[in-house]
């Protein structure tokens, strides 16, 4: 198996891709012309691929040619092309095409934003018309002062023609999908290839499949992985030692995170499920020895009769404003989505939420930050929902417990070390203490894992090893993990999978582990060692973490200053900066609108990408900074000064209109 320093050729059965260095791609591209930035991305493409000449001889193919023109034929174009043909149609039209025909509520960054045609490594490319042409354009369409065209040879075709575009750069500071960048040359190839050659379901015996499921296990297992190798292990030398990981580890494959969740929880149901009937049988057994009635004792003679059986009910423990995905069981337990965010809110009855520790407005209350009678509470009320008329009944307790070790959507919330691994210590124990089976611990790695914080040591690559929870049943992993191919992925206990396996018919996704995403996934996952990112979020994420920071403190814009707390938290490249009003101004209200403009004024003033997120208290105030992992130190110095333009441009007219909404709210209850 290939082990950490494995070079991508051994994974993908090619060259590796090193005229497209971590420099060239992460670097400055602005200026580069659409066209050379194209062909870039395609000498790319090209050297990446230069070893299989056979493939090439496909790429080249007259049929390859034919069902391109073919496509534009029909109007559909790929972004290259599309970008260097130019489009005629300006933002505002082609926002309002969208607009008529996607659903009103599909999510978009910001309707004003030129068509983003192009990305490599942390820039994303938008094609506007440039100005001068559109400025000579509108001059000859107005005429003269006569009234004729000042240039009556420029017909409304000509002008057309004329019209160019550019590309504008943008810095791409929130894409956490495009994990090692856009467009990297590795994943590009691997997909090149399975499209050339191969893409097809997992239930066919294919080796990238299982190279990406040996390589998932080995850095998930709680055993070391020289443990598992038979050579090494001999019985004079001690057993090593067990990593924070999960026990035994088996793969699923999924196309997404909602659909790795889903899963996980459907995992969760089958283990509770069986645990319990297990318990039911050795309880009733016991009661038909201790206490032998005619009966009990004429059905130890004959073979005892299936105990009717019970239904089972299922309750889940989440954590407050926690997102988890858009459908199903995962939109459930998701308060992100389905209510609100807020502890105290209307809840699904199956569903308990844990309120989240809150830095900016608990520190005076620290009684609040341990969660393990908040726990045992939803353990309680677990127990009180399935408890069933039949004494013969075990006690159930929770089925799962799913949680982000460091929240996304709920506002990048940084939890306080132990709080987290406290709360599934909790949860274990009192399931211990009633007998019943432990929840299932589901650390959903969708947004954090791979490196995105760092490594702890050599293979740390997971949130909740950071955050020292101890040997979840099962993780789950997802959008960054193919680099924007789509992907999921559950990684659970054996023990735990056995139900599932055992009671459920075969498991099967059309598209969870395609060739295509195998292939891609395993690119990921050589990129990532090759370039040594988790070691680069490390190092560039405490830089950033400290500029933004000391940004912060220094603000000149008095109203900011005076009226506001800015908050910066983080680890590696997951960072929040969580804007409210002080405690004096406002109470420590959320300031959304503050946030909207901050993200506003970057994209639109310094071109430069980060979102606004946050649930419950923290509403839509919270600045997100999840940039690609080959973010580096130029970048984050980009980034600080697009900031600190933004929230010196803060109008104290805002900062009013923003008081005046939250008395609105806090009048509306
Ligand atoms: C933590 C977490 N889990 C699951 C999901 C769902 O993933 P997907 O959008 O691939 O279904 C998301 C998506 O944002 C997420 O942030």
């Amino acid at each position: 198996m290939a082990g950490f320093d494995s070079p991508i050729s051994t994974l993908l059965g090619g060259s590796p891709p090193s005229s497209l260095s971590l420099g060239k791609r992460a670097g400055d591209v602005r200026g580069m012309s659409l066209s050379s930035l194209c062909s870039a991305l395609e000498d790319g493409e090209e050297e990446s691929n230069s070893s299989s000449s056979d493939k090439e001889s496909i790429r080249e193919s007259p049929e390859r040619e034919s069902y391109s023109s073919s496509l534009l034929e029909i109007g559909i174009k790929t972004s290259t092309t599309s970008a260097s043909t130019s489009t005629s149609s300006s933002t505002a039209l082609l926002a309002a095409r969208r607009a008529r025909v996607l659903g009103a509520n599909v999510a978009t960054v910001d309707a004003s934003l030129p068509p983003i045609v192009a990305g490599s490594g942390c820039r994303l490319f938008a094609e506007e018309e440039e100005e001068e042409a559109e400025a000579e354009a509108s001059a000859a369409s107005a005429g003269g002062a006569d009234g004729e065209s000042e240039n009556p040879t420029l017909t409304k075709e000509k002008i057309e023609k004329k019209k160019k575009t550019k590309l504008v750069p943008f810095l791409d500071a929130q894409n956490n999908v495009a994990h090692l960048g856009h467009s990297h040359p590795a994943v590009a190839a691997a997909l090149s290839t399975a499209f050339q050659t191969l893409n097809t379901n997992s239930r066919y015996l294919h080796p990238a499949l299982v190279e990406h499921a040996e390589q998932l296990v080995e850095l998930l297992s709680s055993s070391s992985p020289s443990s598992s190798s038979p050579s090494t292990s001999s019985s004079s030398s001690p057993p090593p030692p067990s990593r924070n990981g999960v026990e035994d580890p088996v793969v699923y494959y999924v196309p997404s995170g909602t659909e790795a969740n889903d899963l996980a929880l459907r995992i969760a149901r089958a283990f509770h499920e069986e645990e319990e009937e297990a318990a039911r049988s050795k309880k009733k057994e016991k009661a038909s020895t201790s206490s032998p009635s005619p009966s009990s004792s004429s059905s130890s003679l004959s073979p005892s009769s299936p105990s009717p059986s019970p239904t089972h009910r299922h309750h889940y423990l989440a954590l407050e404003g926690a997102y988890h995905g858009h459908a199903g069981e995962p939109a459930r337990v998701s308060s992100y989505v389905s209510f609100g965010g807020k502890v105290g809110s209307p809840c699904p009855e199956d569903v308990s939420l844990l309120r989240l520790p809150d830095s900016v407005r608990d520190k005076s209350n620290n009684s609040s930050w341990d969660p393990a009678p908040a726990v045992r509470a939803a353990a309680l009320r677990a127990r009180r929902a399935s408890s069933s008329p039949s004494s013969l009944s075990t006690p159930a307790t929770l089925t799962a417990f799913i949680f982000e070790s460091f929240p996304s959507c709920a506002g990048q919330v940084l939890l306080p070390e132990g709080w987290l691994s406290s709360a599934v210590a909790a949860a274990r124990a009192d399931a211990e203490e009633h007998g019943s089976a432990p929840p299932v611990v589901i650390a959903d790695e969708v947004q954090t894992g791979l490196g995105r914080l760092g490594p702890l040591a050599s293979n740390s690559l997971w949130a909740f090893q950071h955050f020292g929870v101890r040997n979840p049943d099962i993780v789950t992993i997802g959008k960054p993990a193919a680099n924007g191919f789509p992907f999921g992925a559950v990684v659970a206990s054996r023990r735990v999978a056995a139900a599932f396996a055992g009671n459920h018919p075969p498991f099967f996704s059309t598209f969870g582990g395609c060739t295509a995403a195998a292939v891609a996934a395993l690119a990921t996952l050589g990129a990532l060692r090759i370039e040594r990112l988790p070691e680069r979020a490390a190092e560039v994420g405490a830089g950033l973490l400290v500029g933004l920071q000391k940004m912060v403190s220094s603000i000149e814009n008095e109203k900011v200053r005076s009226e506001l707390v800015i908050q910066v938290r983080g680890v590696g490249l997951m960072i929040g900066i969580e804007v409210a009003f002080s405690e004096e101004a406002r109470g420590f209200a959320a300031a959304p609108a503050v946030a909207s403009f901050v993200a506003a004024h970057c994209r639109n003033f310094s071109k430069v990408l980060i979102s606004c997120d946050g649930a419950g208290e923290r509403r839509k105030s919270v600045l997100k900074v999840k940039p690609p992992l080959c973010f580096g130190f130029e970048e984050a110095e980009e980034l600080v000064e697009a900031l600190r333009m933004a929230f010196e441009a803060v109008p104290g007219e805002m900062l009013k209109l923003e008081e005046e909404a939250v008395e609105e709210a806090l009048a509306a209850g």
